[in-house]
């Protein structure tokens, strides 16, 4: 008989195993009310309250943070979806979005592996300040970042550009953990190769799986360096992974990595459709966007008064959510990216700069709410939170 297409999908005999042992125990399991409400909470915790076990130096910038739970069970997650981080660094009480490296198999801990940016709030803070034993708030795992089987090809094209490579590596280990039938090209571009995070690992991986080809690509490398140099381009992929068909792309990194990159996919004629891109925080240099008004600069300070509330200057260069944080004042977030929405604030005097593409509900846009993670002031501004 032919095979139904379910039966491809990833932990299908394991769903069958369950529904069995729920048909022979039923009495056992089925949960009640309460206990329903358990699972629930469990699956989508509001918060968690995570404790630094460990600290692994990988690269001279880069460390990863494994983190274990402090109240119960850490919740499952897909390979690609990421956390937030909520710390309170000096006055400012901020969350920042960190993909898990590790694999969901391992249920134990998350690892999230941070990249010093310079001048950055809370990469700084991570890096310099947190101590094995520390504990931080968390929100669950969240985001659309992952391999689904209904709509993804089988061979994955991966493009990761210097801390973009963490939801890729949790989808590496998950592949190899499992034994999963999907072939992955990861393409990695960094500076020199003493920035590639996880190289060791990688280079392992690829070596003992065959589904595994592991292709960095170095900016600047020594002269006796023999892979692949300068940027990933379109003619460096097509060369490694040949035809084009029957692959789903997948990139993650700086706002530089899209910028170059995704016009470098173009010259291969694939379509948008096979291409998903990770978000990687609000915009930088915002005034650098197309329809950004040309007399603002990114130091013009502006007035934001909160409806029932203080007021405060805000530069234009900021966005809304960071500058309101640093008057202490608590909006919630998650994602920093303009997808979730949990940031949203209603505008009701004057206006903010938000980037081609940002997206808005219906309502919101008729009602004056912005995400303020991805809304920029370029006028005075009354606003409710
Ligand atoms: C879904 C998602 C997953 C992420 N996963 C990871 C991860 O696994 N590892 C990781 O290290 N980071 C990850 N990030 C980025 C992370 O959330 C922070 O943006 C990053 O740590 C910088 O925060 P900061 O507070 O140090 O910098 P900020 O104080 O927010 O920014 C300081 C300055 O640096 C610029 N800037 C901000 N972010 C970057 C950046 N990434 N590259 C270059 N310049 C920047 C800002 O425009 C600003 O000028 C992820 C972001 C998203 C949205
Ligand atoms: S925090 Fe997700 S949209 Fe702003």
């Amino acid at each position: 008989m032919k095979k139904g297409i379910w039966e491809e999908f990833d932990g299908y005999q394991g769903i069958i195993e369950e529904i069995e042992a729920a048909k022979k125990y039923r009495e056992q399991i089925i949960p009640g009310r309460y206990v329903t409400k358990e699972y629930v909470d469990r699956l989508h915790p509001a918060r968690l309250t995570l404790k630094v076990s460990d600290l692994i130096e990988e690269t001279p910038s880069t460390k990863t943070l494994r983190l274990t739970s402090s109240n119960g069970a850490l919740p499952p997650f897909l390979a690609g979806q990421y956390i937030a981080l909520y710390p309170v660094v000096g006055p400012i009480k901020t969350g920042r979005p960190y993909s898990i490296s590790s694999p969901p198999s391992q249920t134990g801990h998350y690892d999230i592996t941070v990249r010093r940016v310079e001048d950055g709030l809370v990469s700084n803070y991570l890096l310099d300040e947190i101590k094995t034993g520390d504990t931080i708030e968390a929100s669950g795992p969240s985001g659309q970042f992952y391999f689904n089987p209904l709509v993804h090809d089988k061979t994955m094209v991966c493009i990761a550009g210097g801390s973009g490579i963490t939801p890729f590596m949790s989808m590496i280990r998950d592949i190899t953990d499992r034994g999963l039938d999907r072939e992955v090209f990861l393409f990695y571009g960094n500076r020199t190769t003493k920035d590639i995070i996880f190289n060791d690992e990688l280079a392992h991986i690829a070596s003992r799986f065959g589904n595994i080809h592991f292709i960095p690509v170095i900016e600047k490398p020594a002269k006796s360096y023999k892979g692949k140099c300068g940027f990933i381009t379109g003619a460096t992929v097509k060369e490694v992974i040949g035809n084009t068909k029957n692959k789903t792309f997948f990139m993650c990194g700086p706002q530089g990595l899209y910028d170059f990159c995704l016009p470098e996919l173009e010259t291969l004629s694939i379509p948008g459709r096979k291409i998903r891109r990770e978000l990687y925080g609000p915009p930088t240099q915002i005034w650098k966007y197309p329809g950004w008004p040309k007399k603002i600069k990114a130091e013009t300070a502006f007035t934001v008064s909160v409806k029932g509330g203080e007021s405060f200057t805000a530069k234009a260069g900021e966005s809304l959510l960071a500058s309101i944080e640093k008057e202490g004042i608590a909006v919630p977030s998650l994602c920093r990216s303009g997808e979730c929405s949990m940031c949203r604030v209603k505008v009701l005097k004057g206006k903010v700069f938000q980037p081609a593409g940002t997206l808005v509900r219906k309502s919101d846009r008729w009602f004056g709410y912005v995400h303020s993670c991805v809304s920029f002031p370029i006028e005075d501004l009354e606003i409710l939170i």
